[in-house]
């Protein structure tokens, strides 16, 4: 399983201490655990003493208070990871379109559900855009669904409403189910131009998975969520997945939802100016080719003759700082890597190794 933010193999392997490794591999809001969640893990225990409500009802108000969804469309899971697994698993398909480069666990979900992928290239000439009348060219009665991943983990780029509007139409057409991963979509500010969220009923074939993990900071809590008005799909899922999958504290993140503002706008802001500083930065530096990133997390290639990724991520282990090797994505090679955009002394930080690595070698 390769993915980012695996520090405790790293830790292992490299002997480096536990608070020293500069996690850049990872794409999790550096402002960590929001106020409000510290207080309910501190001041409640003793709930642990109970099973959580196995409905998730005040969790399941929550999101649909603050997303204006139906309580009834919603289901949870331990992680967006749990609920991709459960809509596959849910809808069986057994030819689906997968883009490439994206998350691998799209294609381990389809793979233990014994799909056939059908792989849609996203091209380093087109800067990793899908092509709306390409991918559109490549649905018909075959297919049973189409995995998209918006914004895309790993080029951290967005398909827009009307493309995704025109995709929905012609799978409708075709009785294709789409499954859109939202899971980095709340650090877009101008979220109303990208997600589908607000048009979920409109589209019986469309199935929408949300993650808290990323945007609150949260990877060891496990929580996300999934929704369509589609009652048979809805259905399957709530038939076959795990009895209590969160856990008491996960349950109880509806309270945080509704209550940290705050967070969230400091989030838009920070990210809003770093973003451009960073990225400004990065793009001084010769040698790499900068990907415009949507949200925080950046997909670069070395253009350098003689780096390539494995060099690279071994020069920065050495000054304690993980990045993400990104050469076992499909339609990436030895030459890509991808960092997540943090606060503004550690980007500083990475960018005066980044100058040392490149000039040395
Ligand atoms: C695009 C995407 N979706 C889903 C997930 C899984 O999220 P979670 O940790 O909530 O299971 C990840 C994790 O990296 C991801 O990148």
């Amino acid at each position: 399983m390769g993915h980012g933010g695996n520090i405790y193999e790293i830790q292992r392997k490299y002997n480096i201490e536990k608070n020293k490794l500069i996690d850049f591999s990872s794409n999790i809001n550096p402002l960590g655990l929001p106020k409000t969640l510290k207080k309910i893990i501190m001041s409640r225990m003793d709930d642990l003493e109970a099973y959580p409500d196995i409905h998730y009802y005040q969790l399941k108000t929550a999101i649909s208070k603050y997303y204006s969804l139906d309580i009834d469309n919603i289901f949870v899971g331990n992680g967006a990871a749990q609920v991709i697994y459960d809509i596959i698993h849910g809808i069986k398909p057994k030819d689906a379109i997968v883009l490439a480069p994206t998350f691998s666990e799209y294609e381990r979900a389809l793979n233990s559900s014994g799909s056939n992928i059908i792989h849609y290239y996203l091209k380093e000439e087109d800067d990793f855009q899908l092509i709306p009348e390409d991918f559109i060219k490549i649905i018909d009665d075959s297919i049973d669904l189409i995995v998209l991943c918006n914004p895309n983990n790993p080029t951290s780029k967005l398909i827009n409403i009307k493309t995704m509007e025109s995709i929905l139409e012609k799978a409708k057409k075709h009785k294709t189910f789409v499954m859109i991963d939202e899971a980095f979509m709340d650090f877009v500010k101008s979220e109303e131009d990208y997600s589908m969220l607000k048009m979920y009923r409109d589209y019986n074939n469309l199935i929408i998975v949300r993650a808290f993990t990323k945007f609150y900071a949260i990877p060891g809590l496990r929580l996300g969520f999934g929704i369509t008005c589609n009652k048979d799909i809805l259905n399957r899922i709530n038939n076959t997945s795990l009895p209590w999958s969160l856990n008491t504290f996960a349950g109880y993140f509806g309270e945080v939802l509704l209550t940290e503002d705050e967070y969230v706008d400091k989030t838009h802001k920070w990210l809003e100016e770093e973003k451009a500083r960073f990225v400004a930065k990065l793009k001084e530096i010769r040698g790499i080719k900068v990907y415009e990133p949507a949200v925080n997390f950046i997909l670069i290639k070395i253009i350098k003759d003689n780096i390539d990724v494995d060099i690279l991520k071994e020069e920065f282990l050495k000054e304690s700082i993980l990045i993400r090797d990104c050469s076992n994505f499909k339609g990436l090679d030895k030459k890509f890597f991808r960092i997540a955009i943090k606060a503004p002394s550690l980007n500083d930080g990475f960018i005066k190794v980044l100058k040392k690595i490149i000039q040395n070698n």
